[in-house]
């Protein structure tokens, strides 16, 4: 039984990569700080992934800490040590995510993101515990890109959050290239990942106000937020408003078990992979869809263009779907389905599951 570590696990994307990989029989601990999640969702990710409690302590852990504090991090490591149980990776997911609020916290951004996954690296190395996921963003790539946005396309991040995560890559490319190593690195540079597990007992559920545009419909959606704005309708596409490449929650996570399962079959190795669909939904098309599928109101305003946004964005996945065998497989119908489904049975979140 393979045993993993995943920072951040108690995050919307932490929270269904750790379901799944429970439910293929891993062990798991989590690290979390709860800074944007909270307790109620390892209840439930226990509830979905080990039903009966079956050995349940055995295979699922969790550690409220933050990754820049060393001291908690290495007796984590150490402890599994001791037991005789050491980590045969990690995934990396834990940091701050908001690319508009890190431009006024730029301090913020680099310490939480930068220094906690030095922390990581450093107690991975010392430990020998070389393979790793790590959650990266397509935000790197920045506005002056070719379509679709390919790996080896210029990477040029405009905010303070893209670039922490395009400074992350290379350190991670650093340590791969570093003499005798052994390290397997898997970079996944996420496009826009929605939706929630079609249980509806895990979502998205952030602590602050959202800044993402899916929390936000959905908070139209329920009445808590009056209008949905729409930022420009003059852009260069199809219907004025800006495009982006939406992912399934469920399809990004299952790139994760296959990232790992590929990084235990093969040697040590440096990979950058984009985990997008490949097609882009307008702002637009997405509240339509949203409309039809969950028949309900999404009223909206149109307001200026935003600083720092651009018009298209959409991922060329061949890479991903040639080395991992994965492949996107849930519509964007579907991910408007589950992610009010989630909103629907949990109107509070996890406030309700404390
Ligand atoms: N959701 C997206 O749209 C998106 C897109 C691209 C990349 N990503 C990246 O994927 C990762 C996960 O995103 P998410 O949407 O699940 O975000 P999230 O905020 O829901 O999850 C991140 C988790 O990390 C925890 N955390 C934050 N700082 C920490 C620290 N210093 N120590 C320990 N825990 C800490 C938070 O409490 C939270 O539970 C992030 O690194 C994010 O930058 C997300």
């Amino acid at each position: 039984m393979k045993n993993i570590l995943v920072t951040g696990g108690a995050g919307f994307l932490g929270s269904h990569i750790c379901t799944l990989l429970l439910q293929n029989n891993y062990k798991l601990t989590i690290v979390d700080s709860l800074i944007n999640s909270s307790l109620g969702v390892i209840r439930k990710i226990e509830k979905l992934s080990l039903p009966n409690n079956i050995n349940s302590s055995n295979k699922l852990k969790f550690v409220q800490a933050d990754l820049r504090d060393y001291k908690s991090i290495k007796n984590i490591f150490e402890e599994a040590k001791l037991k005789n149980c050491p980590f045969d990776g990690v995934i990396h997911l834990a940091g701050l995510k908001s690319a508009s609020e890190s431009v006024d916290l730029p301090l913020l951004y680099w310490d939480t993101n930068l220094i906690g996954s030095i922390n990581l690296f450093k107690i991975m190395d010392s430990y020998n515990c070389k393979t790793i996921i790590f959650s990266s963003s397509a935000s790197i790539y920045g506005l002056s890109n070719k379509l679709p946005f390919k790996e080896e396309n210029i990477v040029k991040p405009i905010s303070p959050y893209g670039n922490t995560k395009s400074v992350i890559e290379k350190l991670l490319n650093d340590l791969y290239k570093s003499s005798e190593s052994s390290w397997k690195i898997v970079c996944l540079r996420y496009f826009n990942p929605i939706g929630a597990h079609p249980s509806g007992e895990i979502g998205e559920d952030p602590n602050d106000q959202p800044n993402n545009i899916f929390p936000l419909l959905v908070k139209v959606a329920q009445g808590k937020i009056s209008k949905f704005k729409i930022y420009g309708n003059d852009w260069p596409t199809k219907d004025g408003t800006p495009l982006r490449d939406y992912i399934h929650v469920m399809d990004l996570a299952k790139a994760h078990f296959l990232a790992f399962e590929y990084l235990e079959k093969n040697g040590n190795q440096y990979l950058e992979m984009n985990i997008g669909t490949g097609k882009g939904t307008s702002v637009f098309e997405l509240i339509k869809i949203f409309q039809e599928v969950n028949q309900v109101e999404i009223p909206y305003i149109y307001e200026d263009r935003r600083k720092g946004d651009t018009a298209v964005v959409y991922a060329d996945n061949l890479l991903a779907r040639k080395i991992l065998n994965w492949r996107p497989e849930r519509s964007i119908e579907e991910m408007c389905r589950d992610g009010w489904n989630w909103q629907l049975k949990n109107p509070n979140g996890y406030g309700d599951n404390l």
